[in-house]
């Protein structure tokens, strides 16, 4: 039997061909823009990634025994805010997770509502990207679009809708929005009331592996499949990485390098870091984990190469870099080209290189970038080890964890195995897996990861890179600290 797993990311969609032993029989990835119409503003249309789910999943399927293929799971970039009329139209532009227009809602959530009753009632605290305060930005500046708003969906749950009419969500892509009860796994009365919106607005509620419906005849149609296939609800594409890179049970770790870049622990009890730099979240397994994330962190060395370089030879870019300074690089890079969110939760924080110096190189540059990523993930990682909970290990996956180069800056600097599995494509894979447990080729999410989730190679640290990194670390932590006022000096100078 085949299922397909479809990543709807950021920069593309990744669909996979998966059959019940896990061995992927095709791969299709197809890309869509994204439009910054305002500095800090991040849009994507959906009907783009509607188009661009058809189009690879017939591609994807073409020339396959039709009754093969028995089901279908989604996972997707998490807390984009997708708002449909009575007639089931897109009213505007989805606005996305890395988007950090909604400071002044923030700032309202957190301060005036309070941080700690808004963790009160979902477990978190206010962050730019989440859906909740995009929806309090929109009824101020765009009442003409809120007041049309008939359905309230996240950008997978947009794919799902047209695969089956059905408006679903998961509980871990749910717990992004700002308006779970994330404990409790309900739609949060106090947080709808704050967002003046109705429970009827929103999708129904499932676990990730459950079944919300089968293809309907359109979109059966549209993707030449047949109306038989199973939809499961999928998941938030963290929470998805997380089942493909057998990140379930107590205390796995998983960190993602894609367009934004996570550190994922699973927990079995709903756990909250005191201080809120850390989210918590439901699983895709039934549990819960802990997330930490920062916006920018492939797409840094996308935008060195692709913008600053003029080069799409990323691989080139890095060899390029002598090994013998990897350590010693006096150039620091703060990876902050969107804002960030984990865990400094700061809009106005901005990229910046410190340390230059007249024999500065190319590659120095190019490396402080790689190695600035890997700070930031430490970062998220310090606070996740104070809570106190012990990660002595992880997964590593995504398009950047594929840098032989990033492996070793990243197991060095965060002085721990990383284990790769043999797909990349964690959520994709995640969400395939999803799809077998709803099918029932699985009893649940745990005997299915067990059976498929296969560690192919384990990237050491060198005791002595790891000495000189913890002193590089120690150095960079002081950096974002004394800019931070300035960032915002930065930005009212902007205004
Ligand atoms: C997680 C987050 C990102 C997006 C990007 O909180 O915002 O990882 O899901 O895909």
């Amino acid at each position: 039997m085949l299922y397909i797993g479809i990543d709807l990311g950021t920069s593309a969609v990744k669909l996979l061909l998966v059959d019940e032993t896990g061995q992927i029989v095709n791969a299709v990835t197809k890309e869509y823009p994204v439009f910054y119409p305002r500095p800090g503003w991040s849009e994507q249309n959906p009907d783009d990634w509607w188009s661009a789910c058809t189009a690879g999943i017939r591609e994807l399927t073409a020339g396959t025994d039709m009754d093969e293929i028995r089901g279908i799971g989604a996972a997707g970039q998490m807390h984009g805010l997708v708002i449909l009329d009575k007639n089931d139209v897109v009213i505007r532009p989805a606005i996305l997770w890395n988007d950090s227009r909604t400071e002044e809602e923030v700032w309202y959530l957190n301060h005036i509502v309070g941080e700690d009753k808004i963790a009160d009632y979902t477990a978190n605290a206010a962050f730019a990207g989440f859906t909740a305060p995009k929806l309090l930005w929109m009824k101020k500046n765009e009442p003409w679009n809120f007041d049309k708003i008939c359905r309230i969906m996240l950008p997978k749950d947009y794919i799902n809708y047209k695969l089956t009419g059905v408006h679903s969500c998961d509980y871990s892509d749910a717990s992004g929005t700002l308006l779970l009860d994330t404990r409790k796994k309900c739609w949060s009365k106090e947080m709808l009331q704050i967002c003046e919106i109705h429970e009827c607005q929103l999708p129904k509620l499932y676990e990730s592996f459950e079944v919300i419906g089968s293809l309907c005849h359109k979109a059966a149609k549209e993707c030449r499949l047949s109306e038989k296939i199973k939809v499961v609800a999928g998941a938030g594409d963290n929470a998805a990485a997380g089942i493909g890179t057998g990140t379930t049970g107590e205390g796995k770790c998983n960190i993602s390098l894609g367009t934004s870049g996570t550190v994922l622990i699973s927990s079995g009890d709903c756990r909250m870091d005191p201080g809120h730099a850390i989210h918590t979240f439901a699983h895709a397994d039934g549990t819960y984990h802990l997330l930490g994330c920062m916006l920018s962190a492939a797409s840094c060395n996308t935008w060195i190469c692709d913008t600053i370089l003029h080069t799409s030879d990323y691989a080139a870019e890095q060899r390029r870099i002598p090994e013998n300074i990897l350590g010693k690089n006096h150039v620091y890079f703060l990876p902050y080209l969107m804002g960030e969110r984990s865990p400094v939760n700061d809009s106005n924080a901005r990229g910046s290189f410190t340390g230059l110096t007249m024999d500065t190189t190319r590659e120095a540059l190019v490396l402080a970038v790689l190695e600035g990523v890997a700070f930031g993930i430490r970062d998220s990682l310090e606070v996740i080890k104070s809570l106190p909970l012990s990660v002595t290990k992880s997964t590593f996956c995504g398009g950047g964890a594929q840098s032989p180069l990033w492996q070793k800056i990243f197991a060095n600097v965060l002085h721990m195995p990383l284990d790769m599995v043999k797909t990349e494509q964690g959520p994709g894979y995640g969400a395939a897996i999803l799809s077998m447990v709803g099918c029932g080729e699985y009893r649940n999410v745990k005997e299915a990861v067990e059976s498929l989730v296969e560690i192919t190679r384990v990237i050491e640290p060198d005791p002595t890179l790891t000495e000189q990194y913890e002193l590089q670390y120690q150095k960079f932590k002081k950096i974002y600290p004394a800019m931070k006022h300035v960032f915002l000096e930065l930005r009212s100078f902007a205004l």
